[in-house]
């Protein structure tokens, strides 16, 4: 089977991984890849989406699988192309990938199907979302891509004042409404579903940690480590995230006519009054599909191309039961910015853990070095999470290069 892969994080070296240790066998493409994505998948000469659909049809492409989701929504949609084309895609097409590209289009979808979330008002100008603000705490929400740097959290006017400014004034992220939103609290969770037109499937849950610093501290990031367990929630608690979330969602997807076959993300908050979706995002998590692939055994190649077929087949693959934890190594001065030709030491010393690169290249000798703020994900499994913390923390001890960040509390839950 011939497999192409969008994408180039660590996300995607851990999708790769898990395709190319599937017992289908498989040649892997990568677009647009990486030095260490590329030592288990071939690159193309594609540079954008027309000729990454024109490379896929010459080389007789039989599945392509969206690791990030930019694609999905750029010119006609990745997903629509492959349709057009008649390639098997794994990942949704652009008008349900709104879901995740617009807050405001994933804010209605909600509202009208009474699928739980946090109330909200979308506005066009900072006397509009003034007037919308009720309280603080509130949420504050540009409409649309923005890097992970569209959402703040104000505790009073004159913070609310700053992230008005910045987007309507200064068009930091170009134009757009803004969302004002209900603050909501408790614990949060990223549920991962397979989703495929009216069937899904639940993969294990997971957690990330945002924010650079120890007890989430410091700025917001793309993520610095996750933990993934089936024993993460309570059975009951998924049970409500089925009933009350995943299933209405699914089936409003359907109702609305909107084609999804592929990962979908919840970004949910364990609210007093029960799970609440923060958001949709239309692709696995980066990094907790570092977290989670590891636990997945079976043919997940066969699963994925099953369903990009319209064919779920859950059988197709198994989760481990046991814990998984993905530490992060960032390059110094992230996520204010990033440093790159840092050489890495240690990666051949790993054992028993996976090394994932998220942004590493080969230097002229041949070394990898950094490229980019999130350079490596080093994942350990254990039975329980107490072994696996302790687990990535000492195989990725032996991992070093100049400047290196990492969390030293990632695995521990505040929450529990
Ligand atoms: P988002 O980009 O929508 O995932 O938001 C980024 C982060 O902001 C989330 O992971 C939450 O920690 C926080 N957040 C978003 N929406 C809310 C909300 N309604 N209440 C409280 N925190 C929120
Ligand atoms: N882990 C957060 C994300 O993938 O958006």
């Amino acid at each position: 089977m011939k497999v192409l892969v969008v994408g180039k994080g660590g996300r995607e070296h851990a999708l790769i991984t898990a395709i190319a240790q599937s017992p289908t066998e498989t040649e892997i493409y990568s677009f647009p890849g990486s030095d260490a994505i590329f030592e288990l998948a071939r690159p193309t000469d594609a540079t954008d989406l027309p000729s990454l659909i024109a490379f896929m049809q010459r080389e007789n492409v039989d599945l392509c699988v969206a690791g990030e989701e930019s694609y999905l929504v750029t010119g006609d949609g990745l997903a629509n192309c492959c349709r057009e084309a008649g390639i098997p895609c794994w990942g949704p097409e652009k008008q349900s990938a709104q879901l995740e590209a617009s807050k405001e289009f994933a804010k209605n979808f909600m509202v009208k199907h009474s699928i739980p979330t946090g109330s909200a008002v979308a506005t066009s100008s900072p006397d509009e979302a003034r007037a919308a603000i009720t309280c603080y705490p509130v949420v504050l929400k540009f409409d649309g891509l923005a890097a992970g740097k569209g959402v703040v959290i104000c505790e009073d006017a004159a913070q609310a004042d700053v992230f008005l400014e910045e987007v309507f004034v200064q068009k930091r992220f170009g134009d757009g409404r803004v969302l004002v939103e209900e603050h909501l609290t408790g614990p949060e969770v990223s549920i991962f579903v397979s989703v495929v037109d009216d069937a899904y499937h639940i993969l294990t849950p997971a957690r990330d940690y945002k924010r650079i610093g120890d007890n989430d501290e410091g700025p917001n990031t793309g993520g610095m480590g996750a933990v993934a367990s089936m024993q993460l929630i309570d059975s009951s608690i998924l049970d409500t995230i089925e009933r009350t979330i995943v299933k209405p969602t699914v089936d409003a997807l359907q109702a609305d006519g909107l084609r999804y076959r592929g990962f979908l993300y919840f970004g949910l908050m364990l609210t007093p009054d029960g799970p609440k979706i923060i958001e949709y995002n239309c692709r696995f998590g980066d990094p907790e599909c570092q977290a989670v692939m590891p636990l997945i055994s079976g043919d997940f190649a066969q699963y994925v191309f099953e369903g990009a077929k319209g064919n779920l087949v859950p059988e197709l693959i198994k989760a481990d039961g046991g814990w998984s934890i993905c530490l992060i190594l960032a390059s110094a001065g992230y996520p204010a910015s990033s440093r790159s030709g840092d050489v890495i030491s240690g990666l051949d010393k790993v054992e028993g853990a996976r090394v994932y690169h998220a942004g590493t290249r080969r230097n002229g000798e041949g070394a990898f070095e950094s490229n980019g703020g999130r350079v490596l994900a080093v994942v350990a499994p254990g039975n329980d999470r107490i072994s696996a913390r302790d687990k990535v923390y000492a195989e990725a001890a032996k991992i070093d290069f100049p400047g290196a960040q990492r969390r030293s509390d990632i695995g521990t839950l505040h929450f529990q």
